[in-house]
C-alpha cells in the first residue's frame, strides 16, 4: 500500500452559520460544529484510505471562541497519522472577518476514524507521510493521544500506555 501525504487527505468545507444552527446567545451550536467537523474528518479519512470509514472516537474538542450567527466558517481537516486500521484526523476551524476578510482560528478538534470492510471489520490503511513542521509535530504526538484515548475507553491497561508513561519519567 502506497504511503500518502497529509495534504492528500486535506478536506476544506466552508459554510455560513444560519439561525437554525445557533444557541440562545446567537452563536453556533456546539453539536452543529461537531457534525461539520465529523463530516470533514470522515471525507479526509476516506481520501487517505479509500475505504469505508467510521468514527471511532472524538479525542479532543476545544470550543475556544464563540462563532456568531452569519459567520463564514471553514473546517479544515487532514489525517495527522495513520496506524494499522485507524487514522487520527486533526481539524482546524477558522472564522472569516466580514470586513477585512482575515481568518482567525476559532476552534480545533481531533477525531479517530477506523477503515472497515463491508462487514464492519477493521482493515489496514496506508501510512501517512508528514511534510510540514506542523504535520510532523502532530504526527509525533498522535501515538500518545491514541494511547490516552484507548486508556480512557478501557481498551488498554495503564502499563501498556508506554508513550504516556514516558511523559512522567
Ligand atoms: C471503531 C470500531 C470499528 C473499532 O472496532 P474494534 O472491535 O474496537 O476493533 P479493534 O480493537 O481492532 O480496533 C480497530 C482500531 O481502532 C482503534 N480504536 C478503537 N477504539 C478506539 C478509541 N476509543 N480511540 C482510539 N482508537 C480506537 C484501535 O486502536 C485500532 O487501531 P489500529 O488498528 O490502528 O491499531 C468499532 O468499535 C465500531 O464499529 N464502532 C462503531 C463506529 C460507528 O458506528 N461510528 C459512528 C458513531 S454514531
Amino acid at each position: 500500500m502506497n504511503a500518502r501525504t497529509a495534504e492528500h487527505s486535506r478536506t476544506v468545507m466552508t459554510d455560513l452559520v444560519l439561525p437554525s444552527e445557533t444557541n440562545p446567545l446567537n452563536n453556533l451550536f456546539g453539536g452543529e460544529l461537531l457534525a461539520r467537523m465529523d463530516r470533514a474528518a470522515s471525507i479526509s479519512a476516506r481520501r487517505h484510505s479509500r475505504r469505508i470509514v467510521v468514527t471511532a472516537s472524538v479525542n479532543h474538542v476545544a470550543f475556544n471562541k464563540a462563532v456568531p450567527l452569519g459567520s463564514v466558517v471553514t473546517v479544515d481537516a487532514k489525517v495527522s497519522r495513520a496506524f494499522k486500521s485507524s487514522m487520527e484526523i486533526y481539524i482546524d476551524v477558522w472564522v472569516e472577518d466580514r470586513e477585512s476578510g482575515n481568518r482567525s482560528k476559532a476552534n480545533e478538534a481531533i477525531y479517530t476514524f477506523v477503515a472497515v470492510d463491508e462487514t464492519g471489520t477493521p482493515v489496514a490503511v496506508p501510512e501517512l507521510i508528514p511534510e510540514t513542521d506542523l504535520e510532523k509535530e502532530r504526527y509525533a504526538a498522535a501515538l500518545r493521544r491514541k494511547q490516552l484515548s484507548l486508556l480512557l475507553a478501557g481498551k488498554i491497561k495503564p502499563n501498556d500506555a508506554t508513550e504516556l508513561k514516558a511523559l512522567f519519567e
